[in-house]
């Protein structure tokens, strides 16, 4: 690790003076986070250029960015100073205009450090954002304060409330940005120093400019609507909108609620989404130099999924081929896929000659020779075991040798899948959730035979596609399906014994899910699930405990919102309880000889909760997911999880242990015949939670 020049470890910061101007750069690899030492080191740096008596200064980072943020590892603790605010204050107090040249990413108190410059110029495809919301938290060295009174009310609640991060262009449209650099950041941020006639020109010295009429409302609406109720979201509004008053007493007030908000249990979990996201992307014992560049891609199958992976493959620049069986299925196909592009373009997310762009690397075929040069190619054909071996076989003699071959089943096994093929080693999964283009889960299954380089490969794939991997091996419903289904089977058996569907939906929902699981099953269709309990009959114990609702559901014609009806009606379009379902249910429990209990919404939820940590906690231990947080990551971003409570094994982890171990004997003596318990403390104790901190 790089040590400043005290000593002090985390990075440094390099001073020179290059004709009369002091060149500040900042180093703290891999992105440049604002460190207690990088902190200390701009501190010094500045007051040495005050010694010198430099006539400007330029701040900039080495290597690939600016600065990506805080260091979020301080902010569990007592955060040592300088702070940056104090590092912003010795900025605003020198004598001289401090000009922030940007390049990569400036984010969060890299943008809030460039803030507290007097100018800020980027270079193009620069990043800029204050990404604090996202992670519990506020903006807490100026950014609510400063970026208003650059931007106005509007555009601020927007971008920090959306914690989004927007292009060098975009930036100096709403005048966040003063320059943009195409050549040199250092040269041109130095004539940019030059060209500028006023000394000092502080943000904070501005008054916000004005709004138009209604944008404050209309950007607090939707800044509300998208924060689902979280206090920090209100409070960034509130802070935003104070901008206009006295800035000493605005800024002391955000950095209050900055410093308890930080320590909040919603900053917590999500601090510990935040490092679980990055290590899941990443395998211990797999190289990433191995990954090789993909960019084309051949989807077998332009059904729901094969649709969506095409658009998402589209989206990154990638070349497409899309293979099916006759030619009215194609034309189904890729007529689907323009019209969704098409549909962007009303909607004014695209013009239409970026969807043309895409159109025109997008190519339909018939056979699947018309995939053989195809850097990768994806199988989404039907959930059928010996469809898909004879699929790969065929594709194993038209593809060149070094090609990828993936498949996005849901549940079959990839190892039995790949038994016959000669170089079983390119083979791996690439489970897609859907609609594929929009949902950020990726699971990438690692077979017995996936080859480092293969694995590799998927996971840079992943990040060129936006999709946030995790990697599991081969097992029925890999990670997230697995864990789904002993989560809908805890919730079929509330309702058997006693709880309503828009109970348990209710209970769910209130923990912080979007949608529980009847309404759920409803919106998938519950044929899906019905076809597999069918086809797993004869596996099935005769001892165990069997729902029986689900598929009377299905035998009256109910599959959910395709049919109008399934655990709910939608004659009205929203989902209303539905007598006939009731009497289905009441037959079910009279047949099971149940007498119905009542629960309440916190015993449903953490029953269902429990039901998840112990499927977690068994396939942890089968070893087919690696780490207790690759669980949260797949939870929250393919499932629905609120991210704001950190996945179920973070939120098991912060729990009374227990309570959580009597909520398990409770889930035991529910699924009676055939339970199996997982390693609780084993799991729970690999998690980092605010007590350990
Ligand atoms: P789908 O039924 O909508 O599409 C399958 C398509 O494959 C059909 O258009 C069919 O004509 C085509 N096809 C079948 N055999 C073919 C062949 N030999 N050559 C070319 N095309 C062929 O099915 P869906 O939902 O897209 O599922 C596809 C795969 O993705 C399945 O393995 C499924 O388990 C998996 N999956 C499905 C998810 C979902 O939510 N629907 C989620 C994740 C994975």
């Amino acid at each position: 690790m790089i040590s400043n020049s005290n000593g002090v470890q985390g990075g440094q910061v390099y001073f020179e003076m290059a004709d009369g101007v002091a060149i500040l750069r900042i180093e703290n690899p891999p992105v440049n986070a604002g460190s207690y030492a990088v902190r200390q080191g701009l501190v010094g740096a500045i007051a040495k250029a005050t010694e010198h008596q430099a006539s400007g200064a330029i701040i900039l980072g080495v290597g690939k960015c600016f600065v990506a943020g805080s260091d979020l590892r301080e902010f569990g603790q007592p955060l040592k100073t300088p702070e940056l605010p104090d590092v912003i204050r010795a900025i605003e107090d020198a004598p001289f205009p401090v000009v922030a040249a940007l390049h990569g990413v400036a984010l969060g108190g890299g943008l809030e450090l460039a803030l507290g410059c007097d100018y800020r110029i980027a270079a193009l495809n620069t990043k800029v954002g204050l990404p604090e919301v996202s992670l519990g938290f506020v903006p807490g060295a100026g950014g609510t304060q400063r970026l208003p009174r650059l931007v106005g009310i509007a555009k601020a609640v927007d971008l920090i409330c959306a914690a989004s991060r927007i292009s060098t262009r975009h930036a100096q449209e709403i005048g966040l940005i003063d320059a943009v650099s195409d050549g040199d950041i250092l040269t041109d941020a130095l004539a940019f120093l030059k060209s500028q006639t006023r000394s000092k020109r502080l943000a904070i010295s501005q008054p916000v400019p004005a709004d138009a009429e209604g944008a404050i409302d209309a950007a607090t609406a939707k800044a509300i609507k998208r924060g689902k109720g979280r206090p920090n979201v209100t409070e960034a509004i509130r802070l935003v909108k104070a901008a206009t008053g006295d800035a000493v007493q605005t800024l002391a007030d955000e950095r209050a609620v900055f410093q308890e908000m930080r320590l909040s249990e919603d900053a917590f979990a999500l601090r510990h989404l935040f490092f679980a996201e990055r290590s899941a992307a990443t395998v211990d014992d797999v190289d990433p130099k191995l990954a090789g560049d993909v960019t084309t891609v051949g989807v077998i199958g332009g059904g729901t999924m094969g649709q969506g992976i095409a658009r998402a493959c589209l989206n990154a620049g990638l070349k497409v081929t899309v293979v099916e069986q006759n030619d009215e299925a194609l034309a189904k196909s890729t007529s689907a896929i323009a019209q969704n592009f098409t549909a962007q373009v009303e909607r004014g997310k695209r013009s239409v000659e970026q969807v043309n762009a895409l159109l025109n690397a997008l190519t339909g075929a018939l056979e699947l020779e018309k995939v053989a040069k195809c850097d990768l190619v994806i199988e989404a054909v039907f959930e059928d075991l010996d469809v898909k071996i004879e699929l790969l076989a065929k594709l194993e003699t038209v593809l060149a040798k070094n090609a990828i071959i993936a498949t996005n089943t849901s549940y079959l096994n990839i190892n039995e899948m790949v038994r016959q093929l000669s170089r079983p080693e390119r083979v791996i999964g690439l489970h897609f959730f859907s609609p594929a283009d929009v949902m950020k889960l990726l699971e990438i299954v690692r077979t017995d035979r996936t080859s480092d380089a293969v694995l590799a490969t998927g996971l840079k794939l992943a990040r060129r596609l936006g999709k946030q991997p995790v990697v599991a091996g081969v097992g029925e419903g890999f990670i997230g399906n697995r864990i789904y289904a002993a989560y809908r089977r805890r919730a079929e058996l509330l309702v058997l014994d006693g709880a309503t569907p828009q109970d348990v939906d209710a209970a769910i929902t209130q923990f912080g899910f979007a949608m529980g699981p009847f309404a759920v099953s409803d919106m998938s269709g519950l044929d899906i699930a019905w076809a597999m309990r069918k086809r797993k009959a004869s596996e099935r114990s005769p001892e165990a405990r069997y729902v029986t609702i689900p598929d009377s559901l299905c035998e009256a014609g109910r599959l959910g919102r395709k049919t109008g009806k399934g655990w709910y009606d939608y004659s009205n379009k929203t989902p209303e309880p539905d007598p006939v379902v009731e009497a289905i249910i009441a037959e079910a429990r009279t047949e099971a000889g149940i007498a119905p209990q009542t629960y309440d919404t916190e015993t449903i939820q953490r029953q269902l909760l429990a039901a998840m940590i112990n499927e977690a906690a068994l396939l942890l231990s089968e070893g087919i997911a690696k780490h207790p947080s690759d669980v949260d990551v797949t939870l929250t971003n393919g499932y629905g999880f609120p991210r704001w409570r950190g996945g179920p094994i973070y939120w098991a982890a912060t729990q009374d242990r227990a309570k959580v171990r009597a909520d398990i004997a409770d889930l035991e003596i529910a699924i009676g015949q055939g339970f199996r318990t997982g390693p609780l403390d084993e799991t729970l104790d690999q998690i980092d939670t605010p007590q350990k901190v």
